[in-house]
């Protein structure tokens, strides 16, 4: 996988010369995602599998999906949508409002074995063997197994509100996110021009989504030519801080639990509307 990368990064370069890379097929065409550790990309899967592996959403609802939740089509097969941003299921964030479905949480399935996860996601009610791999199932089910934390030791349920250190916070943000999201979280809109969305509001509206993406990153997340001029004032990034096409990192093993929440509490503290 490791290695898929950088022969991946190397062929992209030689694609730009060359135009056909037969050998590129062979290696990724296994929907091998490419960055950092398996428990991360499991958990990228978790949030949005067609996102990260580059496929084509479904077009059907998902089967288990209950027909008197309020949505339908591709979002029915994100985990999160189901088993929620904090895996606590209709006992967390999800308890209410318009992701509401009643489906419990994924905690019991914490430290389970590989084999069993893995059975549970090819069973009728799950069937994401019409759409993934072995390779890709295996590393949901790390994520299930080991990438899991208790989000209510970190968020409140009901205030929204982290408790962490924001000071500390606003030191790790300097060092790890400014250079793509900028000093006010405002130089990456992730709504439209029309709509705006920042960072800072974000994680007050939806702390479970940001901690859940500070540990494992943004699915399919790059910084393309729409990033590089995206945000307040079409403001550029300066290439010397961010190379085109860098994807966002993933924190789950460079930082702490108790540091990824003091982060979360500093972008909580956000300026931007
Ligand atoms: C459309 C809804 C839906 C989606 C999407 C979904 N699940 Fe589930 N999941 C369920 C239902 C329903 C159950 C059974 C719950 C029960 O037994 O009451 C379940 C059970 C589970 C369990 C066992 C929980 C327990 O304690 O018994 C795990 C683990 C799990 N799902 C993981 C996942 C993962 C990982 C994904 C994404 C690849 C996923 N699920 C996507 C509906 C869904
Ligand atoms: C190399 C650049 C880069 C770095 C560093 C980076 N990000 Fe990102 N981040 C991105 C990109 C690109 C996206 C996707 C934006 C888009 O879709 O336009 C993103 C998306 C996000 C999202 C999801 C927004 C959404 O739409 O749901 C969150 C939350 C986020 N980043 C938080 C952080 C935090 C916190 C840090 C520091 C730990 C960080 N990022 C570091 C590039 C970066």
């Amino acid at each position: 996988m490791f290695n898929c990368l950088r022969q991946r990064t190397s062929l992209l370069i030689s694609a730009l010369f060359l135009f056909s890379t037969p050998s590129l097929a062979d290696c990724c065409r296994d929907q091998s995602a490419t960055r950092d550790n398996p428990t991360a990309i499991g958990g990228r899967l978790y949030d949005k599998w067609w996102a990260e592996l580059d496929l084509t959403a479904p077009s059907i609802t998902h089967p288990a999906y209950p027909t008197t939740a309020k949505n339908s089509g591709a979002t029915t097969w994100r985990c999160k949508e189901c088993h929620g941003w904090d895996y606590a299921g209709a006992e967390g964030a999800y308890r209410k409002g318009s992701h509401f479905t009643g489906i419990k949480g994924i905690s019991a399935y914490k430290g389970e074995d590989l084999a069993r996860i893995n059975a549970l996601l090819t069973d009728t009610t799950h069937q994401y063997d019409r759409f993934l791999n072995k390779h890709a199932l295996n590393l949901i089910a790390t994520f299930v197994s080991e990438g899991q934390i208790n989000m209510s030791n970190s968020i409140d349920l009901n205030s929204k509100k982290a408790n962490g250190n924001a000071i500390i916070g606003q030191e790790l943000y300097g060092e790890y996110c400014s250079r793509c999201h900028g000093d006010e979280g405002e130089d990456l809109n992730f709504g439209s021009k029309l709509k705006p969305e920042y960072l800072g509001p974000l994680a007050r509206r939806n702390p479970w989504e940001v901690l859940h993406k500070i540990r494992n990153g943004h699915p399919g997340s790059k910084m393309g030519p729409k990033q590089m001029h995206s945000g307040n004032n079409m403001r550029r990034h300066h290439l010397d801080k961010v190379r085109m096409n860098e994807p966002m990192p993933a924190m789950i093993k460079k930082l702490t639990l108790k540091q990824q929440t003091d982060l979360l509490s500093y972008l909580q503290k956000l300026e931007s509307e």
